[in-house]
């Protein structure tokens, strides 16, 4: 018999041989990281393009997802809202099914290593670079009295966020897709400088693209501030996604068999694609084709569809929301884990900048 230690205790045989192998299985699963900014109600793009894939990941994967609290100070919320915004996005995860047992859900705020690694980082970016990113160019455009030095590294403070944990895999939306590959480009110019310390992290979803969520109004994308009458919330109720799903933007219909479909109909047909039975799908689709198709009654199905989603998480997230002191359980847990990897990493990042004195 072969006698080996297990946490403390001795295993002998092939029980040492099944918990070695269980080691190897948690050490070698792959990391995962993803936020969402604490800035608004969430809706079916931050679903679809992000939280469906955290709970997936979930089992498979070693998970940190946060709520991105500092991301959100950029647009300087009212400090009074902020407790209560962080406290919904996290109930709102864990109605969509996150299990704070299985990952790690923490804020963002509650991790100090982030900010230092952010800083760190800062050093290697230029100016330039952030300065023509999209999202920041946009921002200048839409807040030009509020163009602070966040907006513009708000791309570093992302790759600090995802390279705290070493994580490769990030699962976003598409919006979100140059924003990690600024990551991988920071993350490598780390390690030409320093000498290899970080992974390249890449954007993920199940699919083999990464998913954009459009606005019922066939004008841009559901969003948390924008949009909002053309955007499905997991907080809306019944009525209000009826209202909202029956004003889609539609026209009079096809006119010849086989047509294109114009972009706020695909649009349409994209989300009953996520929320209906396929059988209903290739109903309306079949109806599309042959000229006969009625919006009125596709919109109605679209409707039923997605008030029968959206219920149990609006249910389960308010009822958690009910329960305060469980949410702060959860944050203060997940912030324990995180902060578990994050201060290797920052001791491991100091240490290739040479910051280790004594
Ligand atoms: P945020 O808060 O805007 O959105 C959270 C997640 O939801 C996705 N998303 C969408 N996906 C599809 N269709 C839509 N209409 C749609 N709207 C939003 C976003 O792509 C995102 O995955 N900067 C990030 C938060 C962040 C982060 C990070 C993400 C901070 N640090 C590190 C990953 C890794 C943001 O503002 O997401």
């Amino acid at each position: 018999m072969i006698p080996g230690l297990w946490p403390g205790i001795f295993l002998t045989g092939s029980a040492c041989h099944a918990a070695f192998l269980y080691l190897a299985a948690v050490m070698s699963k792959e990391i995962v990281v993803s936020g969402i900014r604490s800035t608004g109600y969430l809706h079916l793009g931050n679903y679809f393009g992000a939280m469906r894939n955290y709970v997936r990941m979930q089992d498979d994967f070693n998970c940190y997802f946060f709520v991105a609290d500092y991301h959100a100070l950029t647009t300087h919320p009212d400090p009074k809202l902020l407790r209560e915004n962080v406290y919904r996005v996290v109930a709102e995860n864990v109605a969509c099914g996150l299990d704070p047992e299985k990952v790690a859900l923490y804020a963002q705020s509650d991790i100090p290593e982030i900010p230092e690694l952010y800083l760190m980082l800062n050093m290697l970016a230029y100016k330039g670079e952030l300065e023509k990113v999209p999202t920041f160019k946009d921002k200048v455009r839409s807040q030009p009295d509020n163009v602070n030095a966040g907006l513009l590294t708000y791309p570093v403070l992302m790759t600090a966020d995802i390279l705290i944990h070493k994580g490769v895999k990030v699962p976003v939306g598409k919006d979100q897709e140059q924003h990690v590959e600024m990551a991988r480009n920071f993350a490598n110019r780390f390690n030409s400088r320093y000498g290899e310390t970080f992974p390249e992290p890449y954007p993920f979803n199940y699919s083999d693209q990464l998913i954009k969520i459009p606005s019922l109004d066939g004008a841009g994308k559901m969003s948390k501030s924008e949009n909002v009458n053309a955007t499905i919330y997991l907080a809306d109720d019944d009525d209000l996604i009826r209202k909202k799903v029956m004003k889609a933007k539609t026209d009079a219909g096809p006119t010849e068999h086989n047509s294109e479909m114009p972009d706020y109909i695909q649009n349409i047909f994209q989300l009953m694609n996520l929320v209906s039975s396929p059988e209903t799908t290739e109903t309306f689709k079949a109806a599309y084709n042959g000229c006969t198709i009625r919006y009125g009654d596709m919109k109605k199905q679209l409707a039923e569809d997605m008030v029968n989603f959206v219920r149990p998480i609006r249910e389960k997230s308010m009822a958690l929301q009910q329960n305060p002191s469980q949410i702060a359980k959860i944050l203060k847990e997940g912030a324990e884990k995180a902060r578990e990897s994050s201060s290797k990493t920052i001791a491991d990042a100091r240490k290739k900048i040479g910051i280790n004195y004594y």
